[in-house]
């Protein structure tokens, strides 16, 4: 049977323990070639601009001796210009590739694909509803700092800042978090959303579920952040693009900035999966608890540990 990841939740926790350990492994020894994939083929499929996901899943794919065809813009120069339903594009992309991986405005169109393929679909991001390789290596990144013992207290406090609403990296993390943090060994105290306007609150049904999911605080609000006793912080940009109208720019005191970071605990992570905009002022790089080029760079092992886990048959 043909395996899809639609959603953050289509890998089960043993399975993640999996791809975090090959993932590790990717990420010790990058100089040493693998050719696990040889003689397959990706094709990438992106409906929306991309940097990031879509250059770890070619670097990935490269890495693992395999080769890509990709679209970098698929309304444009794709048959989707000639008015092809994406029901046709995927089944004919089945027939030259291995895997597809797709990037699409609309929510649901991962699933929708997945009907159509006779090959795996891995959702890259579909609309504000997942994103879920970007959650695995978010939750990999959050793994690994607790591993290293960065994390003293035991039981997590997470504060998801910015647009949470229209976020689907946050929506799949959170989900992730709650539904497999505990077979990681990740136990949480809370998780609070929050943000410069309406938009921090995520939805009802998405807070009714995480409640009903994990046994832990959950609070949705909005108003300037108090990180003092967050050990992790995860920001997101505003998603203009899925905004029916303007909203004003970010005010100072909504800004991630260095005198937000220096309230944080010294253990504590900030995270983003980029792009920023203005939420997250680039002098913060410099300080130790900037995480979020670290995410990039654990994007590329785990896009290979996942591409590995669906393409090579045990
Ligand atoms: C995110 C996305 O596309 O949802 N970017 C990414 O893949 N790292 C986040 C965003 O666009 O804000």
């Amino acid at each position: 049977m043909v395996r899809h990841i639609l959603t953050a939740l289509d890998l089960n926790g043993k399975e993640l323990w999996k791809l975090f350990d090959r993932a590790r492994t990717f990420k010790r020894a990058p100089e040493i070639p693998v050719f696990s994939l040889l003689g397959k083929r990706v094709i990438m499929l992106f409906y929306e601009p991309s940097t990031r996901t879509r250059f770890s899943f070619e670097a990935a794919v490269d890495r693992l001796g395999a080769r890509f065809s990709a679209t970098e813009d698929a309304e444009q120069f794709s048959s989707f210009a000639k008015g092809e339903s994406l029901e046709d594009t995927v089944s004919v992309c089945s027939s030259y590739g291995d895997a597809i991986v797709l990037r699409h405005k609309v929510n649901g169109a991962a699933e929708q694909a997945a009907r159509a393929s006779r090959v795996s679909i891995i959702n890259a991001g579909d609309g504000s509803n997942e994103h879920p390789t970007q959650a695995f290596l978010d939750l990999f990144t959050i793994w690994e700092a607790s591993k290293s013992g960065r994390f003293p207290r035991g039981k997590l406090r997470i504060l998801f800042y910015g647009d949470n609403r229209h976020s689907r990296t946050v929506r799949s993390l959170a989900r992730l978090l709650a539904v497999h943090g505990e077979d990681l060994g990740l136990s949480i105290a809370w998780m609070k959303f929050s943000g410069p306007n309406e938009s921090g609150k995520i939805s009802d049904v998405l807070f009714q579920e995480l409640k009903c999911t994990r046994d832990m605080m959950c609070w949705n609000g909005t108003g300037d952040p108090e990180p003092e006793d967050a050990d992790i912080v995860y920001v997101t940009r505003p998603q203009v693009e899925r905004h029916a109208e303007e909203r004003p720019p970010i005010s100072e005191s909504a800004r991630i900035n260095l005198a937000f970071a220096v309230r944080l605990p010294e253990h504590a992570i900030i995270m983003h999966p980029l792009p920023r905009t203005g939420e997250l002022s680039p002098e913060v790089d410099k300080d130790e608890r900037a995480w979020y080029f670290k995410q990039v760079e654990n994007g590329l092992h785990v896009r290979m540990a996942l591409l590995e886990m669906l393409l090579v048959k045990n």
